[in-house]
């Protein structure tokens, strides 16, 4: 090798970090914008860390909004992790100090991306440094500890949201619009599976979601919750009374390092549900159903027609209504993706399809959108509390095997 030429080339110059790339993009786009920033310190960067730091890279590409939003430290427990979901998910700064980035001035919004037993404690400390918050679902491990959350909230004068993604898919907002303005008629009936598989096999490893003390119940809590909050954003309805049955037919697994653990949380929990105009509704969360990954499915049936959604067929709406010739009825699919339907025109001309994604940027979206009145953001803490009320009451229930009425 000719060492002579190697060392008559210049030194290649070195790249400047990403992360200070990223920041001077950042502030560039907000100024060229005359808008202020909205800096966010995000806590956990596993599953939801990807997913909302996403939503933060998305947001202000697609959506006018009132601030630019910046990703700006990422919060973890392991210095090399958080360090190196810094780098992937593009956020300036990583800590391993959460107390010192709530110390910190600059930061305007904390999202809790963690399990379930840290969304209190996180966001009770960020709401009494003044942040804003948004956090994951369930809200809390129990409703005392929501009850808490919300009532903080509402004296904090901070915007709190929470990460119930699904009612802004477009075919759901769209379902919601549709029930609200009378489409379907008065609600009768709601019938809504959340199916997945998981843990089917026994051989499935053990996780923090199989561990009551850190997420407070199984199946139930991580996919009745979605399910119970759909049906409060689309009926505008409450629950009344339920009666739960739950069961856990694998009681122990291992874990990453082989070591065997009990499972104490439900792998299926099924209940029924009085809502708050009379109507019932039947409700079944499940991880271990062969074959279902992620089969979010509600139906709403009026008393002039019905509605369907389900997740695995997320920009789709089905509707059935008796205002067709009698030899015409039947339900039709509308494609949820043209300009005059929710969020749709924010992306893709017509037609153009979007996906899971993007439900998360939507919240975040109007979350930031909101920033800017007085005017409360739902779903928020008390949203989050009377989701906690349907899953302890529906515990209860079947714990007792009696039906329970859920405190208002
Ligand atoms: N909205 C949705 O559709 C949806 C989907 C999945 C999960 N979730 C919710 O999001 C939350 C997180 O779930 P996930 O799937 O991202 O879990 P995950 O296990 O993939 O990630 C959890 C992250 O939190 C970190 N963490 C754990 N305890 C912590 C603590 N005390 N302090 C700081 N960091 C901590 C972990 O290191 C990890 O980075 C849960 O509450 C879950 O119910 C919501």
């Amino acid at each position: 090798m000719d060492t002579s030429l190697a060392r008559s080339l210049p030194e290649p110059e070195k790249p400047e970090p990403r992360n200070k790339v990223q920041r001077r993009r950042s502030e560039g786009r907000a100024q060229a914008k005359g808008r202020p920033v909205l800096n966010v310190a995000m806590v956990g960067h596993a599953f939801m860390g990807r997913a909302h730091s996403n939503a933060m890279r998305q947001v202000n590409r697609f959506f006018e909004l009132p601030f630019e939003v910046v990703p700006k430290v990422v919060v973890g427990r392991h210095p090399e992790r958080v360090e190196a979901a810094r780098d992937r998910f593009g956020f300036e700064e990583a800590s391993v100090d959460l107390a010192a980035v709530l110390a910190r001035e600059d930061i305007h919004l904390v999202d809790v991306a963690t399990p379930n037993d840290s969304h209190a404690s996180i966001s009770i400390a960020a709401l009494k440094a003044g942040k804003h918050v948004m956090c994951e679902k369930p809200l809390a491990m129990d409703l005392k500890e929501a009850r808490a959350m919300a009532r903080l909230a509402a004296s904090s004068g901070r915007k709190v949201g929470l990460w119930h993604n699904y009612r802004r898919c477009p075919a759901a907002s769209l379902a919601q619009r549709m029930i609200a303005r009378g489409d379907i008629g008065a609600v009768r009936q709601v019938r809504a599976v959340y199916l997945q598989d998981w843990l089917a096999s026994a051989d499935a490893p053990w996780s923090w979601r199989n561990d009551r003390a850190v997420c407070g119940s199984g199946a139930h809590g991580d996919l009745n919750a979605h399910l119970i909050d759909m049906t409060r954003f689309l009926t505008g309805l409450e629950f009344a009374e339920v009666c739960g049955l739950q069961h856990t037919f694998t009681t122990s697994r291992r874990d990453g390092a082989g070591a065997k653990r009990p499972v104490d949380v439900d792998d299926a929990f099924a209940f029924l549900a009085r809502l708050s105009n009379g109507a019932i509704g039947t409700y079944e969360a499940t991880r271990v159903a062969p074959g279902r990954k992620n089969y979010n499915r509600i139906e709403i049936s009026g008393e002039t027609g019905s509605i369907l959604w389900n997740l695995e067929r997320m920009n789709e709406l089905e509707v059935f209504r008796y205002d067709a010739p009698a030899d015409g009825q039947g339900f039709r699919t509308i494609m949820c993706m043209d300009s005059p339907h929710p969020y749709a025109g924010h992306w893709w001309p017509d037609g153009h399809i979007i996906g899971y994604e993007h439900t998360f940027v939507h919240t975040l979206a109007d979350f930031v959108a909101n920033l800017k009145g007085k005017k409360r953001f739902a779903p928020d803490f008390d949203d989050g509390v009377a989701v906690q009320a349907v899953l302890d009451a529906a515990v209860k229930s079947a714990q007792t095997r009696r039906w329970v009425k859920v405190p208002g």
